[in-house]
């Protein structure tokens, strides 16, 4: 038997995903409002204790219709393995649309109307599960957590709070000039100290004890030649996180979606599929 995501039917999650704002909400200069909303990967089934704030939607979670399914959710994924939790998670973004263009997130950070709807959602979660710590993945998550806090009727919440640093900040600090230990250190340092201030505040799916990321200068120059996290420390997408029917290799740790074009409009409209070499069954 495969096991699959069996997504929305029930309420308040069937309301939620049929009442989704369109480009009225999320202007389609800043936000590629054509490729639809994308809305969570996890437990609906109110046996989450672990609720995750991301960013936005990237190329894979386009196609898999499920956040965090990429290099920063394989990434992510290894973390909470690390904690122990295996299943027992949800995980929303700050955004239902992947931003586009520079400094998009940012101008819609605090977007009343945005914040609105992540508010359902997140009153929701917390409401249909016992939630014992939210992760915010990012500064735009982190001010997603702090708006839905400050917010007045916000549902109660009174667990563990834990702000981290991007998974992908190494790869985008890196490509905006800056040094690329310094960007690697920060993010394993980082998760170190995540690590340690939510072992024993989280209840494990499995007991294991909390190994850290290696962040010795060998390490960590090792992890900057490869461009990447070693295997031990990434996690593989759960088959049960994805719809009914997804191939394995799109719960890999090999990149097989990527958008192209020859031009930004053609590149805006085009996201290229590619089952990965080592994955193929001919
Ligand atoms: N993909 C997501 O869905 N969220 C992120 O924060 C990053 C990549």
């Amino acid at each position: 038997m495969h096991a699959f995501d069996p997504g929305y039917a029930r309420d308040p999650y069937a309301t939620l995903v049929g009442d989704y704002p369109d480009e009225d909400v999320y202007p389609v200069g800043d936000f590629r409002v054509e490729w639809g909303p994308i809305f969570h990967r996890g437990r609906l089934d109110g046996s989450a204790r672990v609720l995750v704030i991301g960013q936005d939607p990237a190329a894979h979670e386009t196609v898999a219709r499920r956040i965090l399914v990429g290099t920063a959710g394989r990434r992510f994924q290894g973390f909470l393995g690390k904690l122990g939790i295996d299943t027992s998670y949800v995980m929303v973004n700050t955004f239902l649309y992947s931003v586009y263009g520079q400094g998009g997130g940012s101008a819609h950070a605090k977007d009343q109307h945005i914040a609105g709807y992540r508010h359902r959602w997140l009153d929701a979660l917390v409401g249909d599960n016992t939630i014992e710590a939210v992760i915010s993945l990012g500064g735009l998550a982190d001010t997603a957590f702090h708006t839905w806090r400050d917010a007045p009727g916000s549902a109660p919440y009174s667990g563990a709070y834990q702000h981290m640093v991007h998974p992908t900040f190494p790869d985008s600090s890196i490509a905006s000039g800056s040094d690329p230990v310094t960007s690697w250190t920060r993010l394993l340092e980082d998760w170190n100290a995540a690590l340690t201030a939510l072992h024993g505040v989280v209840t494990p799916d499995t007991a294991r004890p909390p190994v850290p990321y290696d962040a010795s200068p060998a390490a960590v120059a090792a992890v900057v030649a490869a461009k990447k996290l070693p295997p031990e420390d990434l996690g593989t997408i759960p088959e049960a996180d994805l719809p009914a029917g997804l191939p394995a290799w799109m719960r890999s740790d090999e990149p097989w979606a990527k958008r192209v074009g020859p031009t930004p409009e053609e590149k805006r409209a085009t996201v290229e599929v590619t089952v990965p070499e080592k994955l193929r069954p001919f």
